[in-house]
């Protein structure tokens, strides 16, 4: 069955281009990680995106999120990949690369879907908290590029929210004003967000909390 949000997600050991992982749970460690899948090794739009992301890494360090890509190629063909990675967009790979010949990891997380592709994956990302469960999902057709700017954007939403009981609102970005959460009543919200401002009575509005 697919995988719903606040599932913990399933634990698996595999071979990565930095070496092998015996436990996925044990290598997240307690941090956020970004688990994120490629249909298919020397493909287009999968060199340009592991090359993005490699360059965003700062990006996900300072927010304690751990990137590991996935490819059910084998680590051969990943390791003679990776060159051609740093070749097309100046940015070495450095996050691990999984390499899933079996389709173990891409069945456990349902990463082929057989009306797209029998045999490679679409393009997934999984957001997978501290706890180890989901707190996110997308999927892309292997057409299309990934923007992981938004990643990074929905990422900063998510840690907000899980510290802080508002919500984001559309295109929010870091430093804008956020949305009081429906459960805090005007009274509680009064401590908690003083000033803050009603546009409607389900929508409060205040600064984002530091
Ligand atoms: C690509 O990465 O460019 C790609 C991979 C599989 C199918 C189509 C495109």
């Amino acid at each position: 069955m697919a995988l719903r949000l606040g599932d913990v997600v399933p634990d698996f050991a595999a071979d990565t281009t930095d070496g092998r992982i015996d436990s996925f749970h044990a290598w997240k460690d307690g941090a956020w990680a970004v688990l994120f899948s490629h249909p298919k090794d020397f493909t287009p739009v999968c060199t340009t995106e592991l090359g993005t992301v490699a360059g965003l890494k700062p990006e996900f360090d300072k927010r304690n999120v751990k990137v590991i890509g996935v490819s059910v190629d084998p680590l051969d063909s990943h390791t003679r990949w990776v060159g051609d990675i740093a070749d097309v967009t100046g940015n070495a790979l450095n996050y691990p690369l999984i390499a899933d010949p079996d389709k173990t990891v891409a069945n456990l997380y349902d990463m082929i879907h057989p009306n797209a592709s029998d045999t490679a994956t679409v393009r997934s990302v999984f957001v997978i908290g501290p706890d180890n469960k989901l707190k996110l999902t997308l999927t892309y057709p292997a057409s299309t590029g990934r923007n992981f700017l938004e990643l990074l954007r929905v990422i900063d939403s998510l840690q907000l929210t899980s510290k802080h009981s508002v919500a984001t609102p559309a295109d929010w970005k870091q430093g804008e004003d956020v949305i009081i959460a429906l459960s805090v009543s005007d009274a509680d919200a009064q401590q908690k967000f003083p000033g803050y401002v009603t546009k409607k009575p389900y929508l409060r509005i205040t600064p984002q909390p530091k």
